[in-house]
């Protein structure tokens, strides 16, 4: 069934139809870019949607029987963005650093985990709320760095990299991400947060150069071989986040997960990936997508 978190009706209807044991809340509109064009779905989706869904779940939830009351959960998977920018000597994030959004998106996302914390504190709905890093791996839509710079190369289009590529993000697996995410669900205690991360945080200049040597590997009769003389430096984003880095401790010591995938195996399989699924590439690239890539880096960027 696919559906609006933003109708209320509907998600009421199938609330009491499905009578489900959690909430797991993904839906988002995540891409940073996207958000400083147009705020507008960012806020609508993000806050509102997550507005009309909790409120949704509330009422159906405090009319549940006790028993059902208790063991239910609503899962919020937020971004460790609503901490905002590390300096180079900071401390990573960690569950209490102060909330500091800078783009839009995280803006967004910090307004709706402020609802669901305020969602438990008041009605004592047994929330739970994830803070991850930047996700990556197979079917990831081609918006974010990594699948844009896998399909740029492999075409032999410039790779496009923001300013002087020196911004600093840690990179989760989304099978970790997912382990993790059951574990908070499994044994979280209701009305915390945890932040999960990758332990992989990497400039992204040299996650581009490890993207474009796996790309030598599988490809080395392409024409554009190797794949890093095409990458180039464009304008960076305004506002642009220096360093991320999450304080992952709290999950471990807590719930006893860490991350199981290390980023150069974690590279080597979604690029394998991207190369061994044109025919997906190919369904989730056309339109509007081509509209947004040549708005975002010019007509040379189409697919
Ligand atoms: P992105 O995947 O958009 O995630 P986020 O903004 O949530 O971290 O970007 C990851 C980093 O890569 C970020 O520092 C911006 C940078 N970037 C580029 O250099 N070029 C690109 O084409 C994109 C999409 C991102």
């Amino acid at each position: 069934m696919v559906g609006d978190i933003g109708d209320r009706a509907l998600v009421g209807r199938l609330l009491l139809e499905h009578r489900p044991r959690a909430v797991v809340h993904f839906a988002a509109e995540s891409h940073v870019d996207r958000s400083i064009h147009g705020a507008d779905a960012f806020v609508h989706t993000n806050i509102v949607g997550t507005f009309e869904l909790i409120e949704a779940v509330r009422i159906w939830w405090q009319a549940s029987p006790e028993g059902e009351r208790e063991s239910f959960r609503f899962l919020h998977v937020s971004t460790d963005e609503v901490y905002g920018t590390l300096g180079p000597e900071d401390p990573p994030f960690h569950e209490r650093t102060a909330y500091a959004p800078n783009s839009p998106y995280a803006a967004s996302k910090a307004g709706a985990d402020m609802l669901v914390r305020a969602w438990h504190q008041t009605y004592g709905l047994p929330t739970l709320i994830t803070n991850c890093s930047n996700n990556y791996g197979p079917l990831q839509f081609p918006e974010k760095l990594i699948p844009v710079v896998i399909l740029a190369a492999l075409a032999g289009r410039p790779v496009p990299v923001y300013g002087d590529g020196m911004q600093i993000r840690d990179w989760l697996h989304v099978r970790d991400h997912c382990h993790a995410l059951r574990r908070v669900l499994a044994q979280g205690r209701p009305g915390e947060v945890y932040n999960i991360g990758g332990v992989s945080d990497i400039p992204n200049i040299e996650l581009v150069r490890m993207i474009c040597a796996e790309l030598d590997r599988l490809r080395p009769d392409a024409p554009h071989h190797p794949h890093a003389k095409l990458i180039r430096h464009v304008t960076d984003r305004p506002g642009h986040d220096r360093r991320y880095a999450v304080d992952a401790a709290k999950i471990q010591r807590e719930l006893g997960w860490q991350p199981q995938t290390s980023l150069a195996d974690g590279i080597a399989t979604t690029v394998r990936w991207y190369v061994q699924h044109p025919d997906w590439v190919e369904s989730v690239t056309s339109g509007s997508y081509r509209d947004w890539m040549t708005r975002q880096y010019g007509a040379g960027a189409r697919a």
